[in-house]
């Protein structure tokens, strides 16, 4: 049997983090209005402060706003639902992770991309952009299309725009599951 909920020290509503946290959405419906330099630039700057395995900064953040190569990279990218104003294509430098010693094994590299994209996402949320993550996607054209140097794979594209007027409703948390649901005190 599982152990006892802990009670006391409610937080609903109450912390700006929390609230942040708890309301920010992937934004798939976007307007084509460019997203600023100062915006993107406040994004970029946030990957900086998420965790990273071993406090390696293994990754590289390729901005891309150029009308042609956003095209291009929705062309090679089925999980591109949006058509974002600019891009952040999260890259591992595999070569440097091995360099490093990480074994193939370590999913170190594979968490700091999310630890990453979620800092990126809600950098975007506070900011008021609208913004959702891509992995649905060839890496290998990506590759390509960036340049991207031998070893240097994408593995996740930030999606970012301003959000379009006309949004579809709201998708609720249909349900389930509560995070009551999916969380066990002390064991399992
Ligand atoms: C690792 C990862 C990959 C994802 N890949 C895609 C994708 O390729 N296309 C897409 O539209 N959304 C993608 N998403 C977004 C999820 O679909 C979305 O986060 C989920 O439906 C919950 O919606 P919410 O973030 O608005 O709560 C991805 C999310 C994660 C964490």
């Amino acid at each position: 049997m599982s152990g006892e909920e802990p009670t006391g020290g409610d937080t609903a509503g109450g912390d700006a983090v929390l609230r942040a946290i708890r309301t920010r959405r992937v934004v798939r419906a976007l307007a084509d209005a460019p997203v600023e330099p100062g915006q993107l630039r406040a994004v970029l700057d946030s990957a900086r402060y998420a965790p990273h395995a071993g406090n390696r900064r293994l990754h590289r953040y390729v901005a891309v706003t150029r009308p042609g190569m956003l095209r291009a990279i929705r062309m090679v990218s089925p999980g591109m639902l949006q058509r974002p104003a600019a891009a952040i294509v999260v890259c591992v430098d595999w070569a440097g992770v091995r360099a490093y010693g990480f074994p193939e094994s370590n999913p170190g590299p594979y968490v700091d991309v999310g630890t990453a994209a979620a800092t990126m996402l809600m950098a975007a949320h506070g900011l008021g952009l609208g913004a959702g993550p891509v992995t649905s996607f060839s890496r290998a054209a990506v590759a390509v299309l960036l340049g991207a140097p031998d070893g240097v794979r994408p593995e996740l594209i930030v999606c970012l725009g301003h959000p379009s007027p006309q949004q579809p409703p709201p998708v609720r948390r249909r349900g389930g599951p509560a995070w009551t649901d999916q969380v066990r005190w002390e064991h399992f």
